[in-house]
């Protein structure tokens, strides 16, 4: 008997060839992803599946995920949508990939007290704001952007996950009273060269932040609350723990990620009275 179409098997092979030489770090894992956002599955059926076919509307779907992948086109925007912490976001050019690491400041934001109003500066999708609700339905989460565009998309994922944040356009907490700010501002170095997956799609708005990339982190941490848990760059958190002490957070902690580089830092004073 002949088949519909090329077993799923073939497909991830002829796909992996040219992502390899493309230059993608993971080649195999993203064919896997994008074969099964195109046949509509997890990638957990696709792999414990073999005996499924990739035919018609599929095939051709998966044909040109895998054309704008070979251009270096991140996954996340090829299937349009990121798992972050418990959640799934809904991601496009407009806002920056949210990331693994990133999940250690909502982990740091978990142990506010009961009601505490939070601020997350620079949202992007929504990523902070959004998890942290999700986690902690008793907290006040108001999310800020200087970007329209990725206050639309968080707004559209708060609408389709039913959570209960509030959007605001402005700079860092926009004048907004809070007892806990948290962010992953941009802190890339102006002028670093950057994986082509990073410097060709996300935006740029997102990513640089000045010649030593702390230009919006200088200013954030002037942030008058109790509470602050920013994420920042690889090799920047002894410049970071001096700018939270000069403000006056007389407790700041580093937090390591997965593979032991400090990313994050929690920075705590009393309230003022
Ligand atoms: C690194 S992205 C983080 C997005 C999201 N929080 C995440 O972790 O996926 C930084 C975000 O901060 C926004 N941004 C940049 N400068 C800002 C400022 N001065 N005030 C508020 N938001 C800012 C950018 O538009 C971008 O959406």
């Amino acid at each position: 008997m002949t088949r519909a179409g090329t077993p799923v098997r073939d497909a991830l092979d002829s796909a992996t060839i040219p992502l390899t030489a493309a230059g993608c770090d993971t080649p195999r894992l993203d064919a896997e992803v994008l074969l099964a956002a195109a046949l509509g599955i997890s990638r957990l059926e696709l792999i414990t599946d073999s005996r499924r076919d990739v035919a018609g509307p599929a095939a051709r779907v998966f044909m040109d995920s895998v054309r704008r992948r070979r251009e270096r086109e991140p996954v996340a925007y090829i299937t349009g949508r990121k798992g972050f912490r418990h959640i799934e976001l809904a991601v496009d050019r407009r806002v920056l990939i949210p990331r693994p690491e990133t999940e250690f400041v909502v982990e740091a934001a978990l142990s506010l007290p009961s009601g505490a109003r939070v601020v997350d500066v620079g949202t992007g999708s929504g990523a902070i704001a959004l998890a942290l609700k999700h986690e902690r339905p008793d907290l006040d989460v108001v999310a800020t952007d200087v970007s329209e565009d990725a206050l639309d998309v968080a707004r559209h994922n708060a609408l389709r996950l039913g959570l209960d944040v509030t959007f605001v356009a402005g700079d860092l907490w926009a004048g907004l009273e809070a007892d806990a700010v948290v962010s992953n501002p941009p802190y890339v170095e102006t002028g670093s060269r950057l994986m082509p997956d990073v410097g060709m799609f996300e935006p740029h708005g997102a990513l640089f932040a000045g010649e030593d990339g702390l230009d919006v982190i200088r200013r954030l941490v002037a942030a008058p609350v109790p509470f602050l848990a920013l994420e920042h760059g690889l090799g920047q958190a002894d410049a970071i723990e001096a700018l939270l002490r000069e403000a006056d957070f007389d407790d700041v902690s580093r937090v390591r990620d997965l593979a032991g580089i400090e990313r994050v830092a929690v920075a705590r004073r009393e309230a003022a009275a």
